[in-house]
This record gives C-alpha cells, structure tokens and sequence, in this order.
C-alpha cells in the first residue's frame, strides 16, 4: 500500500489573506465547500486575528458558520491570542493554529510584540485549549530567510519549534514565509530541528516566490516529513512579508507526491475545480 502523505489546506486563509481586494464572504465559503470535496483531512478556514491588522479576515465567523461541514475533515482556524481563541471556538474551529516567528523583526511586524512575548502570550491559549480538547498546531515563521533581519540560524528556529512543542503544540510546521529558501538550506534547518522533534510531528510550510517549493518538499520528505502545507491554484502571500507569494500549489504537490508513488487522498478533478474557482477570486481590485 502507497505511504500516506496528508496535505493541509491553506487557501482559503494564507491564500486568501493578501488579496488586496475584499473578497465576499460567499466566495469564502464556496471555496471552503469545493475544497472540502476534494478529500482534504485538514482545511485551514480562517483567522481570528485583529480585523484591523487584516482587514480580509474581519468575517472569520461568518465564513465558519457558512461552510458546510464535511464529516472526517478538520477546519482549522489561526489564533494570535486568547481573545483570537475564544472567537474561534466560539465559531467552531475544530483545531486552532498559533504562530510565532524565528527573527525578531517579523514578529514585531506581524503580531506586534518579541518572540519571548509571542510564547508567554501562546501559554494561556494552550490551557484553555488543553481544557476544551482543542487541538493546537503551531507555526514558525522565516524558517530561513526574515524580510526585516535576514538570514536566520537553523538553531534560531528549533528554539522557537521546541518551545510551542514544549507547550503542548501537538504539530509544528516550519514556514518559508518569503519562499526564498533552497533545498539545501530547508536541510540545514530542518537537521537542527529533528535534533529536538520527530518527523512525525512536523510539517512544512512552503510559499514558492523563487520556484524552489516543490524541491524543499522533496528534501523534507528525504528527512521523514509527511505533512505539507499547501494552497490550491498558488493563492497566497503573508501581508507582512513583502513580495512573498504564494504558497506552493496543492495540485502540483498532489501530482509530485503521486508520480513519487506517495497517497494524498486528493482528487485531481475535484481540486482542478477548486483552483480554478481560486483563480478566479484573484481578480485585480
Ligand atoms: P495589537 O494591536 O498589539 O493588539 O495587535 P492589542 O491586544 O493591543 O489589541 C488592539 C485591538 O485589536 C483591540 O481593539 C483588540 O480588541 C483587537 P480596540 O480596543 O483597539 O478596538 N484585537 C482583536 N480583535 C479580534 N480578534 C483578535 C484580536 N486581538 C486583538 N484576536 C495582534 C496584536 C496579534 C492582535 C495583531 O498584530 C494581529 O492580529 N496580527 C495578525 C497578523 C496576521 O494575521 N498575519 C498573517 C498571518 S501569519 C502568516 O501568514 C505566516 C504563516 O502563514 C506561516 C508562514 O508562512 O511563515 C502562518
Ligand atoms: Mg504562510
């Protein structure tokens, strides 16, 4: 039997997030509905984050409450802080995502605080959510490369990976957010941390502004990777990381993984369907 690979959907918010356009809250919901026909396990919906920092994810609730509900998938939303939490699984996000960062510069221009703060800020999310059964996945961000301070050490993203693991993250997935890095230095990083956390609870996180994406897939998956963030037809970018693009597309994974000999679980014709849709939401303001 083929190697399960599991792809986590996030279109319909790291896609949708940069678009300069406001885009309709049925468009949301209409993409979230194709998607959760394509066989996806994990879905990522939305975010509650301050509307004034992204004012594209300002209906989060209304998307949850609009979508319909696919047994057997996981729709996740992200969550900056308690007040981010409370909304969400008020909304009924099944699984919740926090999201720190390895350079301090994006930190502060992302969630407006240090990374030290991030984690003591992440701390009450993780027992409330310990509480409610709420699973909590959590991101680093500028895994290789910060578009304010640089280069970042490998051994600056394993701290930052241990400590949400430390906290109860149950997986941790390592973000390209600039899409600059190459295979090798998606290697480097990840050795210094698998040193600290198994394969199995990592995943990677690929925007592809330089073409390198698919072949940071291949070097994680040579390092015991099984969980790939992706977003279908290309959609994506971060607001605060300027000219990132987006993250690597899911059909294009899907179709690696399969020639790779590996199972998504994805249906192609279905997810052909769902990037087009995508495409079309991409519309110039
Ligand atoms: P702040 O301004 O320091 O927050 O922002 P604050 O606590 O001082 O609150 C300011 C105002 O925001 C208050 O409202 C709060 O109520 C409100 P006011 O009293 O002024 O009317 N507020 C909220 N409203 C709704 N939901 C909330 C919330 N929190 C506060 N959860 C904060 C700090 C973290 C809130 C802000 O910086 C923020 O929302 N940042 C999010 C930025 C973002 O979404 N970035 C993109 C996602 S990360 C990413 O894309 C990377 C990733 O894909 C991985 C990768 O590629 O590397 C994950
Ligand atoms: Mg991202």
């Amino acid at each position: 039997m083929a190697e399960a690979v599991t792809l986590y959907e996030m279109g319909p918010r790291d896609g949708l997030q940069n678009e300069a356009r406001l885009i309709a809250t049925a468009d949301k919901i209409r993409l979230v509905d194709l998607l959760s026909g394509c066989g996806f396990s994990h879905i990522e919906v939305t975010s509650f984050v301050s509307p004034k920092w992204v004012p594209q994810m300002a209906d989060a609730a209304e998307v949850m409450a609009g979508i319909t509900r696919k047994p057997g998938v996981t729709y996740a939303a992200l969550t900056p802080n308690l007040q981010g939490f409370e909304r969400a699984v008020a909304a009924g996000a099944d699984e919740v995502a926090v999201f720190a960062s390895a350079s301090e510069g994006f930190s502060q221009r992302n969630i407006n605080c240090s990374i030290a703060e991030s984690l003591e800020r992440f701390r009450p999310v993780l027992d409330l959510a310990r509480t409610a059964a709420v699973p909590v996945r959590g991101y680093v961000s500028c895994v290789t490369d910060c578009p304010y301070d640089g280069p970042v050490a490998p051994e600056a993203v394993a701290e930052v990976a241990e400590a949400l693991a430390k906290m109860g993250c149950s997986q941790i997935s390592l973000g390209d957010t600039l899409g600059s890095a190459t295979p090798d230095r998606i290697g480097a990083m990840l050795e210094a941390v698998l040193d600290r956390i198994s394969a199995s609870r990592l995943a990677g996180h690929y925007h592809d502004t330089r073409g390198f994406a698919l072949q940071n897939i291949t070097a994680s998956l040579d390092r015991g990777l099984r969980v790939f963030d992706s977003a279908v037809g290309g959609l994506g970018g971060c607001p605060y990381a300027p000219g990132a693009k987006g993250n690597v597309a899911t059909e294009a994974v899907a179709a690696l993984l399969d020639d790779m000999g590996f199972d998504t679980g994805l249906d192609p014709v279905r997810l052909a369907r769902a990037a087009a849709f995508a495409h079309s939401l991409r519309r110039p303001a």
